[in-house]
């Protein structure tokens, strides 16, 4: 399984802050935005990643992340000539996926919360055996996004997203009056037909080819499972600059209460076995900085 990170786009919704750099290298409290969305692949158990970005912000993941080996990784970018959609990842990652499943997730979503992994890892396995899965989750207003409508009502404590599929209704982009309350995160895994699905797409009214869109041959199919997170679960929006900074305040609140990191991609390469304890501790060491510290505490500890 790969995965495609889509850091593109040029956030008007931020600016100015976001006029001459891209809004996912920018801090959420301790680490560049781009570490949160990586981290959920690498919970996913994905190695190799593809990052499309702008032609101007490109070089600068490039600087970030290199080649990823440090990290136990093999990443490789490509530049989005125009951001077009999201559904485009898939016609510029094509050689990339060579012929495989792959996971999209934009480079602006955070999620945390307890067995995220476990679900993650679901959602690989269930692709891996065809058809699409993307969550739901629960949003006062969500007309901003993708809205998935079921054909039951739910109540939002059953369900841990595990064994939790739902017989979707409806899937519209934006919609102006939302027939749920189910936003759709920017998280998608699909199976080996996505290249050549998200190739025949069309435009959008919008002039976008919509990843919903995308979503929608696979509703039509019968292919696609949605699961839900439940209430516990964060799912976090950085679209504006009182969000940004409650993600930021929300990660600052979650690592100085209890002293683990979130999202940390150093930790979790270590507890995935791709690098050594020893790695871990050389990584802490080259940074004079809590984060440094951090690596190189749990590198002594040993787990
Ligand atoms: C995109 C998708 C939307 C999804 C959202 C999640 O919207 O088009 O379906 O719910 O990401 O972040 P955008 O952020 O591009 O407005």
């Amino acid at each position: 399984m790969k995965g495609i990170i889509l850091a593109g786009g040029s956030a008007t919704r931020l600016y100015p802050l976001s006029k001459a750099i891209s809004k996912q290298i920018m801090p959420v409290y301790d680490k560049p935005m781009i570490y949160y969305p990586l981290s959920t692949l690498m919970l996913a158990g994905i190695r190799e990643v593809l990052v499309i970005s702008t032609p101007r912000d490109l070089p600068m993941f490039e600087e970030l992340l290199g080649d990823g080996s440090r990290i136990g990784m093999k990443l490789s970018y490509k530049v989005q000539l125009v951001p077009n959609g999201l559904a485009q990842a898939f016609v510029l990652g094509r050689e990339f996926l060579n012929g495989e499943p792959g996971c999209l997730i934009l480079g602006d979503n955070m999620f945390y919360g307890q067995h995220f992994g476990h679900m993650l890892r679901d959602a690989v396995e269930s692709v891996q055996k065809g058809g699409a899965c993307i969550f739901g989750y629960e949003v006062a207003d969500p007309r901003a996004y993708g809205v998935v409508e079921f054909e039951e009502e739910h109540n939002p404590d059953l369900h841990g997203g595990k064994e939790t599929v739902l017989k979707v209704k409806s899937l519209e982009e934006k919609p102006a009056e939302p027939k749920s309350n189910y936003a759709v995160p920017g998280l998608y895994f699909y199976d080996a037909t996505v290249c050549e699905k998200a190739a025949n797409l069309k435009p959008s009214a919008r002039g976008e080819y919509e990843i919903t869109d995308l979503n929608k041959i696979y509703l039509n199919e019968g292919t696609l499972k949605v699961k839900l997170f439940s209430r516990g679960f964060a799912w976090l929006d950085t679209g504006n600059c009182d969000s940004l900074l409650e993600a930021g305040n929300f990660i600052a609140t979650i690592q100085n209460r209890q002293g683990f990191y979130v999202s940390c991609i150093e930790e979790i390469a270590w507890r995935n076995g791709w690098i050594s304890t020893e790695q871990l501790a050389a990584l802490g060491k080259e940074m004079k900085t809590a984060y440094g510290r951090y690596l190189e505490r749990i590198a002594a500890k040993g787990f």
